[in-house]
């Protein structure tokens, strides 16, 4: 199935697949691996908070590279006017502003930041208004199908989203109270793109070209948008748009160049946050990469707990799959 672009606003995306963002993770060094597969997916930073924007903390998240657009940077808090500022001072570098209304960790819900923002539509709606006020650049939202079992409000929400000005969507298809367990349900956004015209990514727990597919056919929305599949798989975007392209299955990168890219992961991390930064930064990325390879929980071990950058190069360069 060859699908056409996508307009996000006055946005091309080119791929049905984008990035979705992950705090610590979906940072320029791991968006620079996916890249280097998937030229034309849409990319995400990791949640940048309005507040910490404003006391001119966000560092190392705020850089990029000019061969990342579609980029799109997603800003959280829940006050119109803060959201409006970060929002003005990121246009200079994003293509898309995305909202955070589905992050369920509790220090980010108690603020009234986050998925809290489904439990105050209005609020959730005055900021998109606001952040559509301060930008001439797109707007997506991203959220969850409610807050628990019992108040999923995902239809209304979203057509709510959509009156107040966004342009895209991205739906995690778990409530708040699952946080990140359970099975995402797909089905439930069968009949939104009834109601919804703008873009709409179904996301949550995708990780192969066939659960990419599974999912689409299943939600009937526009596009997917990937996660955790993504840790140890920077090509696995680059391998679900081949899929969606051709119908054919490449298989994922052999172990030699999964090496390859750790190391490469390991000396861009160092060369953006410093050495011991950079090594100990990285140390949450190994177990998969290494996931499936002989001997790979002592390698794991060795791995997490080591400072020294060549006696981790020495762990990387013994592993032969
Ligand atoms: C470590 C981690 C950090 C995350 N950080 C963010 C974030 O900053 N913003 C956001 O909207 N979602 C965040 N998420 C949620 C993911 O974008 C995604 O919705 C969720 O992981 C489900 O998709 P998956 O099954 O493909 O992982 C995070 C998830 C993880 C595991």
């Amino acid at each position: 199935m060859t699908l056409p672009s996508l307009k996000i606003g006055s946005v091309e995306v080119k791929s049905r697949v984008m990035l979705a963002p992950m705090a610590g993770i979906t940072d320029v060094v791991l968006r620079q691996l996916i890249r280097k597969y998937s030229k034309n997916c849409l990319l995400t930073t990791e949640m940048i908070s309005s507040e910490a924007l404003m006391q001119k903390k966000g560092g190392e998240i705020l850089e990029y590279k000019e061969n990342e657009y579609p980029l799109a940077f997603q800003i959280s808090g829940h006050k119109p006017f803060m959201m409006a500022k970060a929002a003005k001072m990121l246009s200079d570098r994003a293509s898309i502003i995305d909202i955070n209304m589905g992050c369920p960790v509790n220090k980010v819900v108690k603020g009234g930041d986050g998925s809290a923002l489904m439990k105050t539509p209005e609020l959730a709606a005055d900021i998109v208004k606001a952040v559509k006020d301060a930008t001439e650049l797109p707007v997506s939202v991203k959220f969850r199908l409610g807050y628990t079992a019992d108040t999923k409000n995902y239809m209304e929400f979203a057509k709510l989203m959509q009156d107040a000005g966004a342009d895209a969507m991205t739906i995690h298809c778990r409530t708040r109270s699952q946080m990140y367990g359970g099975k995402a349900d797909w089905s439930a956004l069968s009949d939104i793109k009834k109601e919804i015209s703008v873009p709409v990514f179904a996301n949550g727990d995708i990780i192969s070209p066939e659960t990419a597919k599974e999912c689409i056919e299943t939600s009937n929305v526009d596009g997917v948008a990937v996660a955790r599949g993504v840790l140890g798989h920077p090509d696995l975007i680059y391998r679900i748009e081949h899929y969606f392209e051709t119908g054919k299955i490449i298989d994922s990168v052999d172990i030699k160049t999964r090496i390859e890219l750790i190391k490469e992961h390991l000396n861009e991390e160092i060369k953006l946050r410093g050495e011991l930064g950079g090594i100990r930064f990285t140390r949450k990325f190994y177990p998969f990469y290494i996931r499936g390879v002989h001997g790979a929980p002592a390698l794991r071990h060795a791995l997490v707990t080591e400072d020294s950058y060549d006696k981790i190069i020495n762990i990387l360069d013994s592993i032969n799959g």
